[in-house]
């Protein structure tokens, strides 16, 4: 792959700082204290986590990045399990889309209408599921994007509710803030502005209540949207819509049985309610699917997209949906100044074109079959609650070692964890949670994969043997934090 790109040849093996981070790094994170929000924070937080003995956050700012790699200030190269917040179907900074993205900048610039509009607009009505959703609407993002679903849901039903999941996320707006399952800390101050959004439990497979299965656990939840919420929480036909994932994504990677999304499927139908799937991060070949919701043969009613479709280079959102809804729809507007950027419809076009030409969705689906086989076996660690996947939607979660369950949810351990990989040199998300999310890229070459979860295996082992204080943490310095 890469010598067919002509990129430049990877030199694996890292031979990283002994002290971690580098002294270019740490002078970059020190100068973001004064500068960024939650800086003065973050100095209190790593020093609290100093005298608790805990191992303190790892952090690394990028010098460069190319296919499956990024390297830091210092030089450190590190296997990309972050993928730019899972953006980057292709790797980093792929020559194509970057050519792609510079000849339209070069000629249009920026205009609202241009013709790679129509393009892609016609490309993706042809990859939605079952071709079912034929009209688009471009947004900049993925918040954009999920707001404009439930608004187009709400102006076409004409009705005030829409429901939506714990632990869900929808973006960072204030509207994506108030329909995302937050956890309870962050809605304080936005009590005023919820009122239109109903949420509902998500069924996890992992630490659910009352030592119910999984199975009887979505039947709660089922149960919970067609007869808890209707009976004592909003009339049925005063409900919009239901805004799901399907795969609960910065939420943990936790993956929904089929039961669940067309159970949802079902009562949409039933109760004439809309069925909108939230794709932002499972969409575009994340699954091994080219959308999460093929896994369940379902077809929702809206469809929300955003990051992969950047190619990893110019942001670019949307929505698509059904002919009725959003052919003809006097109350809904959305669409943001720069919403379907000719830069951004170029990036899209050329990654469609490289997924159908490279068979990137099933190269996915290959590696995805790879990891579930190498991430089955940690689940008997001691640290280990549940490690799970569909496609290269991938999720670890841990527990306190010292709990013979395993069912403390423990983020401390999932950090220590993740900072012992970028240590060696692979690179995941643990954003404050118990879990450490791994997104490969979709063409992330097999040898590459493998090492990097040979290093977080690594890694497990190391924080089952040495628990999630780290010794020298006293000798790391305070004003060094972030995720
Ligand atoms: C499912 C889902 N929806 C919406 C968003 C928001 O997208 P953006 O960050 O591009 O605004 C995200 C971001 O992670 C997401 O995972």
């Amino acid at each position: 792959m890469y010598a067919k790109l002509g990129w430049s040849e990877h030199v694996r093996n890292p031979i990283l700082a002994d002290k971690f981070p580098g002294p270019k790094t740490l002078t970059a994170l020190k100068r973001g204290i004064p500068l960024f929000k939650n800086g003065l924070r973050f100095d209190a937080e790593m020093e609290r986590a100093g005298r608790r003995g805990f191992r303190p956050v790892r952090q690394i700012v990028i010098d460069r990045a190319e296919g499956d790699f990024v390297w830091d200030l210092d030089g450190n190269r590190y296997i990309d399990f972050q993928n730019g917040w899972a953006t980057n179907p292709l790797g980093n900074c792929h020559p194509e889309i970057i050519e792609a993205v510079e000849a339209a900048n070069r000629r249009f610039g920026f205009h609202y209408d241009h013709p790679l509009r129509y393009d892609l607009a016609e490309r993706l009505a042809d990859i939605m599921p079952a071709k079912a959703l034929p009209r688009t609407n471009y947004e900049v993002s993925g918040t954009e994007a999920a707001e404009a679903a439930v608004h187009l849901a709400l102006t076409h039903t004409k009705r005030r509710y829409i429901i939506t999941f714990s632990s869900s996320f929808h973006g960072n707006g204030l509207a994506t803030k108030v329909l995302s399952g937050l956890e309870g800390e962050k809605g304080t101050y936005l009590e005023g502005w919820g009122g239109g959004v109903i949420k509902a439990p998500y069924p996890y497979s992992d630490g659910l209540p009352a030592d119910l299965s999984e199975a009887q656990y979505t039947e709660y939840c089922l149960w919970y949207l067609d007869h808890h919420i209707p009976s004592c929480i909003a009339a049925r036909d005063n409900i919009a819509g239901i805004l799901v994932e399907p795969g609960l994504a910065e939420g943990g990677n936790w993956i929904p049985s089929t039961r669940f999304l067309q159970g949802i499927r079902e009562i949409c139908d039933r109760n004439d309610w809309l069925m909108i799937s939230d794709e932002v991060l499972t969409g575009l070949g994340r699954t091994g699917r080219m959308w999460g919701i093929e896994h369940y043969n379902v077809v929702p009613d809206i469809l929300v997209y955003g990051k992969n479709l950047s190619g990893g280079i110019a942001p670019l959102a949307g929505i698509s949906a059904r002919d009725d809804i959003l052919g003809d729809n006097k109350s809904f507007s959305s669409g943001s100044t720069f919403a379907g950027t000719p830069a951004g419809c170029a990036a899209a076009l050329k990654t469609l074109e490289i997924f159908e030409r490279d068979n990137v969705v099933a190269h996915a689906k290959r590696l995805g079959n790879i990891a579930a086989g190498i991430m089955r076996e940690w689940q008997s660690s001691p640290i280990v609650r549940q490690a799970r996947g569909n496609g290269l939607l991938l999720g670890v979660s841990f527990g306190q070692p010292e709990s013979a369950r395993k069912d403390e949810k423990d983020w401390w351990t999932a950090r220590a964890v993740r900072g012992r990989m970028l240590e060696k040199g692979a690179w995941a998300i643990s954003d404050k949670e118990d879990t450490i999310r791994l997104y490969p890229a979709l063409m992330m070459d097999e040898d590459v994969l493998r090492e990097g979860l040979a290093i977080m295996e690594d890694a497990i082992h190391y924080v089952e043997q040495h628990g999630h204080v780290e010794g020298d943490v006293a000798a790391y310095p305070s004003g060094v934090a972030g995720f």
